[in-house]
């Protein structure tokens, strides 16, 4: 479709101007065919600028999920099947309930409806400039140790966000990353068992980011932040989503080849170590201090005279002492 042909022509010229006549020329089309494509894609809302006897630009910041777009910013990497879905309850739940899905199946939602977070709880996720995805593994999955998915998924979220943004960036355990005391990012990885032999059949990845979104509502002012928040910058999801993948794929390596230097990274990052925070142990509320992480990722905290090991993945701690 010449509209598709078009944007990639744009796409590997960013910020540069195209000529109206060498466009129809590549493309095989009449002028007035590129013109058109042209409208389509603004109506889209690509920033595309027409400039008066000169062609097209596409501007550097415009920001618009794509297929087209995304395989080209992800180029080289593996084989991605990607999905851009304009309304999806949950991008982990579509990628869960089809067994067609191949793997690294990668789907993007422009806005989901019923978001979700862990512990059941909902994330956020109006077509408002967050990026939301999953990536479906099914195959060599014996390349992978699951029980450190989350943890390579969160450091790869946050390594990834910290070097396009500038911010120093923390992990809240076990999937949350933060920014002073706000919330920019959150993971959810879900996997399926064959339940004859027990194994992993597949590994869902979550991933939900406040990239561009300007505002919150009243009831998440307080808790949550995005990268335009931060930096007063915008920044191009697909962008955003290559760097976070090229991590993703590398840490994802590390879970079984060296969960220890894997770890090590991510404790590095580790918000409230050394504090005392509150969590809730056996239905109790409890205080102790955030002691260390164990070589299993789970959190040790010293509590009443004791340490206690936090691994189950119903626990969520907080700051401080509960008032
Ligand atoms: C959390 O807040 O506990 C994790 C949030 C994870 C959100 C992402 S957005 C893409 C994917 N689809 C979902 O429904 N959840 C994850």
């Amino acid at each position: 479709m010449v509209k598709e042909e078009l944007l990639k022509l744009l796409e590997e010229s960013r910020g540069e101007i195209l000529s109206g006549n060498d466009l129809k020329d590549t493309l095989g089309v009449s002028r007035n065919a590129v013109w058109k494509a042209i409208q389509l894609l603004k109506e889209e809302g690509h920033h595309i600028d027409s400039v008066k006897n000169k062609g097209y630009t596409l501007l550097k910041e415009s920001d618009v999920l794509s297929v087209g777009g995304l395989m080209q910013a992800l180029g080289a990497q593996p084989s991605y099947h990607v999905e851009v879905l304009k309304e999806v309850p949950s991008t982990n739940t579509y990628l869960k309930e089809s067994d067609s899905k191949k793997n690294n199946a990668l789907v993007f939602a422009k806005k989901q409806t019923k978001g979700r977070g862990r512990l059941g709880r909902s994330f956020f996720s109006e077509d408002l400039g967050g990026l939301y995805f999953s990536l479906l593994k099914k195959e060599d999955l014996a390349r992978y140790s699951p029980s450190y998915a989350t943890i390579a998924c969160a450091l790869s979220v946050r390594d990834a966000l910290s070097e396009i943004s500038g911010l120093p960036l923390s992990i809240k355990w076990v999937n949350d990353i933060y920014y002073e005391g706000k919330k920019l990012a959150g993971i959810l990885t879900e996997g399926t068992l064959e339940m004859e032999t027990g194994t992993l059949s597949s590994l869902i990845l979550g991933i939900g980011i406040n990239v561009n979104t300007k505002g919150f509502p009243q009831e998440l002012e307080d808790i949550a932040t995005s990268l335009f928040m931060e930096t007063g910058r915008t920044y191009v999801r697909q962008d955003v989503a290559k760097n976070v993948l090229s991590h993703l794929e590398k840490n994802l390596l590390l879970t079984k080849e060296n969960p220890v230097e894997l770890l090590s990274a991510y404790k590095k990052h580790l918000l409230y170590l050394g504090e005392e925070i509150t969590f809730l142990y056996n239905t109790q509320l409890r205080t102790g201090i955030l002691t260390d992480l164990t070589p299993e990722g789970h959190l040790l905290v010293e509590s009443e005279g004791s340490l206690i090991t936090l691994h189950s993945g119903e626990i969520s701690i907080r700051k401080g002492e509960q008032k």
